[in-house]
């Protein structure tokens, strides 16, 4: 380790359990020198075991909606009370769709879920940084980071509304940084991350063959929640704090490859099949 994070605080939200990219990266993060807060909704605190990560990292809990301004209004307050000062990172690490979930075909969407989709997956994005903007509450030179997939950028039909959901949240990401970089520093970047077995993965339909069709394609393999866990600390720290506004790849080079020799072998012997 490398105390890259000594002295700095953050909010880290939507660690559900060990599996998700949060969790792992509030261990880094802790493991790096940094001081925490985690929340995540009501339900995921009764659901989930972030108590024990908690203990862990010796952090504070606490429950907000990202989707209510009113939580999230809360919770700044408590944050900056609780580190008695401002805030230097905050992980956005949230995403559900109710289409996806319930597996409502693309083409015939629920459009009453579709906006839960939005609201829940990017729109929470957008108010989490209105209400720490508004209240001044990021210290000068933080970074904030949101955790997208490539779906936002290019037509991988199983992930459903989802798609609409992180090109809306990249989009924030950008509109954003502007806002923050002017008034005190603040970098606003996504993370684009490799297919990941997780919760929230476990809720797309073919989410194991996604996963296979990745690793196979990425010519360095599937990023892991740990190494995701890794990139993200490292775009948190003093090193990169002239990185914003991006959607950085974090996926074994699959975004940049057309087809590996791998891959071809395979596909042509399913062909010959
Ligand atoms: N798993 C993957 O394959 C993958 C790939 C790329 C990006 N991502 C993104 O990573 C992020 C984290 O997902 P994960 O894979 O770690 O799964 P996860 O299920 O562990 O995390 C999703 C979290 O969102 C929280 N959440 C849902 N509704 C919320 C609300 N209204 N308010 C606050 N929190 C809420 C959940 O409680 C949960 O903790 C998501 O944005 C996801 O889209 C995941």
């Amino acid at each position: 380790m490398y105390d890259l994070l000594k002295g700095k605080k953050g909010i880290i939200f939507g660690a559900l359990n060990q599996r998700s990219i949060a969790w792992q990266t509030a261990l880094r993060a802790h493991e790096e020198g940094a001081r925490l807060l985690l929340s995540n909704t009501p339900a995921a605190l009764r659901m989930g075991d972030i108590q024990t990560l908690a203990d862990i990292c010796k952090a504070e809990v606490i429950a907000a909606d990202a989707t209510s301004i009113e939580d999230l209004l809360t919770l700044v307050d408590r944050a900056v009370e609780h580190f008695g000062g401002k805030v230097d990172f905050v992980l956005h690490s949230i995403a559900m769709s109710p289409n996806v979930r319930k597996a409502v075909p693309y083409e015939d969407i629920d459009y009453a879920f579709m906006q839960k989709t939005l609201d829940i997956s990017a729109l929470s994005f957008h108010k989490m940084m209105n209400v720490l903007y508004n209240k001044d509450a990021m210290a000068q030179g933080g970074s904030i980071v949101a955790l997208t997939y490539i779906a936002g950028e290019r037509a991988f039909p199983l992930y459903g509304d989802m798609a609409e959901a992180k090109a809306m949240l990249e989009s924030v990401a950008r509109s954003f940084g502007v806002k923050f970089a002017r008034k005190c520093g603040v970098r606003v970047n996504t993370v684009s991350q490799s297919p990941t077995l997780t919760t929230a993965g476990d809720g797309i339909k073919g989410m194991n063959e996604i996963y296979r069709y990745a690793d196979k394609l990425s010519p360095l393999g599937n990023a892991s929640a740990e190494e995701c866990a890794g990139y993200i600390v490292s775009l948190f720290s003093d090193l990169t704090k002239k990185v914003t506004m991006q959607n950085l790849y974090h996926d074994g080079g699959f975004s940049a490859t057309g087809i590996t020799e791998e891959a071809l072998d395979i596909f042509n012997k399913g062909l010959e099949k």
